[in-house]
């Protein structure tokens, strides 16, 4: 199990953590998602890393929560335990976030793909939140992302198990940035995380914190935040290099800072 994540740094300013656990379509036991969590909390302290890319092998990026393990489990616990921490934690990553997907990626698995920026998916990836055949339901973010998402009633056909989508349909829905050739989700993941790591760092970031404030806050404080955000970004050394390259017609060097 020690070896069912890991982490790598393929390219300057991309890191990667790779769900490997395909005996078991990487089954998402605590263990798997605290591994997640640790390596995205690296990739995140890592000043060299501007960009991650989550990924799971070809037959699943992940077929949701380990059930053997669940089966074991005691549903007290579950609130204060390890696998609500991971989560939270997994959601705190502030980078830019790519997740490539492949095969099956269900239930939490699906979770785990929307908990990323933008998703790029393979041909012949299915997703699909299979919970409510268990008893149980999407616990990990799944129904209020896809609720937001597709809106109310095509969500409640995906939550309530009636409707998987094929990788196409998730791509014409918007739930994926991408539909790529089987087998090159990862590939064309790596391709969008070094064209995101090229850009200002700490612009792309305040996009993303500003992303997520708009799936919470009313408009006006929405602007409101958005405006500070601006005024912080133009008191950069990026945005002052930023505009000098697009006056001088070169390209930026960008530092984060
Ligand atoms: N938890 C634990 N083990 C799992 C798993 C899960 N979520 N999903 C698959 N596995 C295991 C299988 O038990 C099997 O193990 P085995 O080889 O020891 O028998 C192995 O992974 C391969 O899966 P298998 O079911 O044989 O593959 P398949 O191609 O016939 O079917 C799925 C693939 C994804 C349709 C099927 O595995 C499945 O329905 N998994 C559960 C999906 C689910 O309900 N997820 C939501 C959890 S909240």
């Amino acid at each position: 199990m020690g070896e069912a994540v890991r982490v790598e740094r393929p390219f300057e300013g991309v890191g990667l953590v790779v769900l490997d656990r395909p005996d078991r379509l990487n089954a998402l036991s605590d263990e798997v998602l605290l591994r997640v969590a640790e390596g995205l909390e690296a990739l995140a302290a890592d000043p060299d890393v501007r960009v991650a890319v989550i990924a799971g092998g070809e037959r699943a990026f992940a077929a949701g929560a380990d059930l053997e393990a669940f089966a074991a489990q005691d549903a007290g616990a579950y609130l204060a335990g390890p696998r609500a921490r991971a989560w939270r934690r997994i959601w705190a990553f502030d980078k830019p976030l790519v997740a490539a997907v492949e095969g099956y990626c269900l239930g939490g698995g699906f979770e785990l793909a929307l908990s990323a920026d933008l998703i790029v998916a393979g041909e012949g990836a299915r997703f699909a939140q299979p919970e409510v055949n268990l008893g149980l339901l999407p616990g990990a973010g799944g129904v209020q992302r896809l609720v937001r998402l597709l809106g109310y009633h095509r969500a409640l056909a995906v939550l309530w198990g009636e409707r998987t989508l094929d990788a196409g349909e998730a791509h014409r829905l918007g739930i994926a940035h991408r539909l790529v050739p089987r087998g090159r989700a990862l590939e064309a993941a790596l391709g969008l995380a070094r064209r995101l790591a090229a850009k200002a760092p700490l612009a792309v970031r305040a996009v993303k914190a500003s992303a997520r404030v708009a799936l919470e806050a009313p408009l006006s404080a929405g602007i409101e935040h958005d405006f500070k955000s601006f005024v912080a970004l133009f008191a950069t050394a990026d945005a002052r290099e930023g505009i000098r390259a697009f006056l001088e017609r070169r390209s930026p060097a960008f530092e984060g800072r």
